[in-house]
């Protein structure tokens, strides 16, 4: 008798023709993205609402693997206007990163494709698709429209160059010809002097190692900065830092957006950190939004039991308990994605719907949306 394959078993067979499958998939996208003059037509596109910033709509992105197809983003709409911080919160593995590298068009290639939807990048005159867009292009779109503070600054900066080195490196990349060195290593200094280095001419000499870990997310900051982005993305900007200086960043970053009037995509998986930075939250859970807002409907009025979950699941200065509330199981394997809601699992409130197809965005407000059976009992009814 054949023992009993694990689940998630494959076969070497069934894994080579998986990879064969997959590498037939992914060769076909980057023939596309590899195109050299690519008319503009192609990629031009137009803001649904021009006080926005970035539109995702209806965004897919997968990652073939030899497991199996990994539907990390699968269906993601929402707009971040402009000026606006929008919060993305969810817990580790849900999408949050796969969403903003799709963004900046940096997903790990060729396995990871967006393979459906749209992202509108607005550049004031005109809109891009830049899921669309070819490399060339993008290229200028980093760095001048859409740039990135990393996790990990110590990963993010060259431990060879001194930090005046790597700031001016970004700048002459960026900004074009015509500027002279004294011009850039001025700019320079004025950016670290941005970002509250108080000895921004001693830093400009210094290597990486000779920082302190908040001092060096400071400088990655100043890079991210260096050429007026219209888009900063925050991915966990503070998880690696101790909470004092966790708190500097975070009110950096909140002076830093009201000077220049950027917008700013924060992702974490810390409800504390959301509360104080976002205008806007979105909440995903396993490559899906359950639910947005404002930070208000999110905070005050959270609807999707999810939402509920983490809001119980955060500590509350003053409040005393004997254990805090964690949401109970799992999230599902990205690769066997049931066919109802994903959360229904562990969700302590179901309703006898919830065994129906996954379910669809409702409207609880003008602002306020959530993809719960429980709401949409209640709208029919009305
Ligand atoms: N390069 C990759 N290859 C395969 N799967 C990936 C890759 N990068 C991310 N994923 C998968 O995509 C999903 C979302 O990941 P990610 O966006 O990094 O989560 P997080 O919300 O923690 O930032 C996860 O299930 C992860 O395993
Ligand atoms: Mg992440």
């Amino acid at each position: 008798m054949a023992k009993k394959k694990p689940e998630g078993y494959l076969s070497a067979k069934e894994s080579r023709r998986i990879s064969r499958e997959n590498r037939k998939i992914t060769n076909a996208y980057e023939k596309q993205r590899k195109r050299k003059n690519v008319p503009e037509s192609e990629y031009l596109t137009t803001m649904r609402d021009p006080a926005n910033s970035v539109e995702f709509d209806n965004l897919h992105t997968y990652f073939f693997t030899d497991a199996g197809t990994v539907k990390a983003v699968d269906g993601v709409s929402f707009d971040v206007p402009i000026g606006k911080t929008v919060g993305v919160v969810g817990e580790s593995g849900c999408g949050k990163s796969v969403t903003s590298l799709s963004l900046m068009q940096l997903l790990q290639r060729p396995q990871g494709q967006v393979v459906e939807g749209q992202i509108r990048l607005n550049l004031g005159n005109k809109a891009y698709d830049v899921t669309k867009a070819p490399n060339e292009v993008l290229q200028k779109l980093r760095g001048n429209y859409v740039s990135m503070i990393f996790q990990e600054p110590m990963t993010a900066l060259n431990p060879v160059f001194r930090i005046g080195e790597q700031i001016n490196e970004v700048i002459e990349l960026h900004d074009g010809e015509g500027n002279n060195e004294a011009d850039i290593k001025a700019r320079t200094i004025e950016l670290l002097k941005m970002v509250g280095i108080a000895n921004a001419e001693g830093v400009y000499q210094m290597f990486p190692h000779e920082l302190s870990g908040g001092m060096r997310q400071r400088v990655v900051i100043a890079m991210a900065l260096a050429c007026n982005p219209k888009v900063i993305i925050a991915d966990e900007p503070t998880t690696a830092l101790d909470v004092t200086i966790q708190a500097q960043i975070l009110d950096l970053l909140r002076q830093l957006k009201d000077r220049i009037n950027s917008s700013i995509m924060f992702i974490t998986h810390d409800l504390g950190v959301i509360a104080e930075m976002a205008d806007y939250v979105v909440v995903m859970y396993a490559g899906r939004i359950v639910e947005k807002g404002t930070a208000e409907d999110i905070f005050y009025h959270p609807a999707h039991p999810y939402t509920i979950g983490l809001m119980a699941s955060k500590p509350v200065v003053g409040k005393k308990i004997d254990k805090l509330y964690s949401i109970p199981g799992k999230v599902p394997n990205p690769i066997n994605m049931p066919d109802y809601c994903y959360f229904k699992d562990r969700c302590e409130m179901c309703v006898e719907r919830c065994d129906g197809a996954y379910p669809e965005m409702v409207s609880l407000s003008e602002t306020h949306q959530v993809s719960c059976y429980r709401y949409s009992d209640r709208k029919e009814r009305e």
